[in-house]
């Protein structure tokens, strides 16, 4: 028996990169996933792929921040595949501006993605696992929500992601459901800001390594097998946490030590 054989999940953002990658990697592990996505080509797009492989998925789509777009979404999701008993809380947006030169329209547009829309998507599935006797919950967040480097909108939302986390595991444990965090470190992925970072300079990603203890950044599927484990039954008593997927990042600053404390 595989590990998600009777997960129905909706992977939010799962039409594009680490949430592409989530949903094919719960699949793969006996999951049917709902594909919710703003944008339908590329939701499509992961639904046929998905198919295509043998696996069972459907596209559902709603912007996240309008919460009523979020419940039908929801009702659909298990009208396609049947009762959701996993959420994954992986659509997300960021612009990377900094407070200097940040516009406020920026700083709403990143909390209302990143924060309520995730807030609208737990707040859809609870009553409905709550009512069936429990279920999963994972949200990703970001080590920019646990330290400062760079991007503070999207740094507050995740931090509030995170706390988020822990309201629901401790409010929401005795229904018999489980809400935790995974936080990336920096991801291998052709989003915008990594784009444009790549524009800038082909080899960022391999610059970036150095500054990880394991000597590079994550690849996708790094962070949908964390997703798998903490969604699984596996991990049936961690509720609660927050899981960095940051090749030991957060740990310790190497760079810091080889050029300035160890220097001969
Ligand atoms: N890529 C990284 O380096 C990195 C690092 C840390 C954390 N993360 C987190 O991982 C998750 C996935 O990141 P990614 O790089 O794959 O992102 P991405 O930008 O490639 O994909 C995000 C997806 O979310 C969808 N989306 C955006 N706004 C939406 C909305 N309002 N409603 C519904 N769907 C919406 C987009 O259409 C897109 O398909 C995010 O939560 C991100 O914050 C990424």
């Amino acid at each position: 028996m595989a590990r998600h054989d009777g997960t129905i999940a909706v992977v939010t953002g799962a039409g594009h990169g680490i949430g592409r990658s989530i949903a094919s990697q719960l699949v793969a592990e006996g999951a049917a996933v709902a594909v919710l996505e703003i944008d339908e080509p590329k939701g499509s797009e992961t639904v046929s792929q998905i198919v295509e492989a043998g696996g069972r998925a459907a596209f559902v789509k709603a912007d996240i921040t309008n919460a009523d777009q979020v419940e039908t979404a929801f009702a659909a999701a298990e009208n396609a595949l049947g009762p959701v008993n996993l959420l994954v809380n992986n659509a997300a947006f960021t612009d990377a501006g900094d407070l200097k030169g940040m516009g406020l329209d920026s700083w709403h547009r990143e909390i209302d993605v990143n924060l309520n829309g995730t807030y609208h998507c737990i707040r859809a599935v609870l009553p409905r696992m709550r009512s069936r006797g429990g279920g999963a919950i994972v949200n990703i967040a970001s080590v920019n929500g646990m330290r400062y480097f760079g991007n503070p909108s999207y740094s507050a939302a995740k931090a509030g992601v995170i706390n988020l986390t822990m309201s629901v595991a401790s409010e929401f444990g005795r229904d018999g459901i489980r809400c935790n965090a995974v936080s990336p470190g920096s991801v291998r992925t052709d989003n915008i800001t990594w784009t444009i970072r790549q524009q800038k300079d082909p080899g960022v990603f391999e610059k970036l390594g150095r500054w990880y203890p394991l000597g590079r950044v994550a690849e996708p599927m790094d962070i949908a097998k964390a997703v798998s484990f903490l969604g699984s039954n596996d991990a049936a008593y961690i509720s609660g946490v927050v899981l960095p997927v940051d090749g030991g990042m957060l740990a310790g600053m190497n760079v810091m030590i080889d050029e300035f404390i160890l220097e001969a």
